[in-house]
């Protein structure tokens, strides 16, 4: 219950999926919750669901790749909370019809991708780092993806951009650990947020369930309750890794089918 009693965590993309589920989570145990999104609605509206099971938060519009706005979101959470002790870097993706292979991808995606995704992480943990380090510590949680693990016929920029999420990272760490500074990443596998559930359909859905090793697709919960262990004090000694939350998607051999079919009948 109060695993981060007392800390203020920032969680950009808390307007919906794996992050408003993570502002849920950690105010669940005890941390004071800064709901960031560019969508102010959907920032306002996770603030509500947090203040309505008993906890505190603060809704704030940002756009987490423009420096001024991710300052102010920053300085609003150490503002209103006099802290800022979890910064997660959340906002992500690109669209898959616009960031296709290396010859047809359209550059203005790339660049977005590189803003959304990496210049986000770098801005964020910028602006929250200087505080963490006057408060002896802190832990920078940032959203990388099993795209940024292995190569893939679409989203080029998305597997990319997500492999620098895990560089970034350790960097962070290894520059910011002597101030008691921890940064980790969370590589997340196929999750049911809204968005997956609205824009797939029922049978490639289903069909996505059988790349995992566990014979279930992950909910929002199943990340955030790993984001609430790196940001609590469980996690104390681990930093500049990356914990991939798939299902073992990214586990098995591509031969895993083929060779489940040679096995005698059980
Ligand atoms: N859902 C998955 O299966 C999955 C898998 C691997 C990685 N991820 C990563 O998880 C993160 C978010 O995924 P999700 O599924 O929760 O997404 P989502 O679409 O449900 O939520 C993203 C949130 O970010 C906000 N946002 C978008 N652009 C913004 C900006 N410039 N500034 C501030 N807020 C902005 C949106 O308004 C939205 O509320 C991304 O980094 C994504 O790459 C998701």
């Amino acid at each position: 219950m109060d695993r981060l009693k007392d800390r203020t965590a920032l969680i950009t993309g808390a307007g919906s999926g794996i992050g408003r589920a993570a502002a849920e989570l950690m105010s669940r145990e005890g941390a004071r919750v800064v709901a960031a999104d560019h969508d102010t609605a959907a920032a306002e509206e996770t603030a509500r669901l947090v203040e309505a099971a008993g906890g505190r938060a603060l809704p704030v519009t940002v756009d987490v790749t423009d420096d001024a706005s991710t300052a102010a979101a920053v300085a609003a959470a150490v503002g209103e909370f006099g802290s800022l002790d979890v910064l997660c870097n959340h906002v992500g993706g690109s669209d898959p019809r616009k960031d296709l292979d290396l010859l047809r991808l359209d550059m203005d995606e790339f660049e977005r991708a590189v803003a959304l995704n990496v210049r986000s992480t770098l801005l964020g943990s910028r602006h929250a780092v200087p505080h963490m380090i006057e408060a002896g510590g802190g832990s920078i949680i940032n959203t990388a993806s099993v795209a940024g693990l292995v190569g893939d016929v679409l989203q080029i920029s998305y597997g990319a951009v997500k492999a620098a999420v895990v560089n970034l990272t350790k960097s962070i760490a290894v520059q910011y650990g002597p101030h008691g500074v921890r940064c980790n990443a969370v590589a997340p596998g196929a999750v049911m947020t809204p968005a997956l559930r609205d824009n797939l359909p029922g049978d490639v859905i289903e069909a996505l369930k059988g790349y995992n090793a566990l014979p279930y697709l992950g909910s929002p919960e199943d990340i955030a309750h790993t984001m609430v262990f790196l940001a609590s004090d469980e996690s104390r000694y681990l930093t500049g890794q990356l914990l991939v939350v798939d299902g073992g998607m990214t586990i098995q051999s591509p031969a895993v089918p083929g060779r489940r079919a040679m096995l005698p009948p059980a």
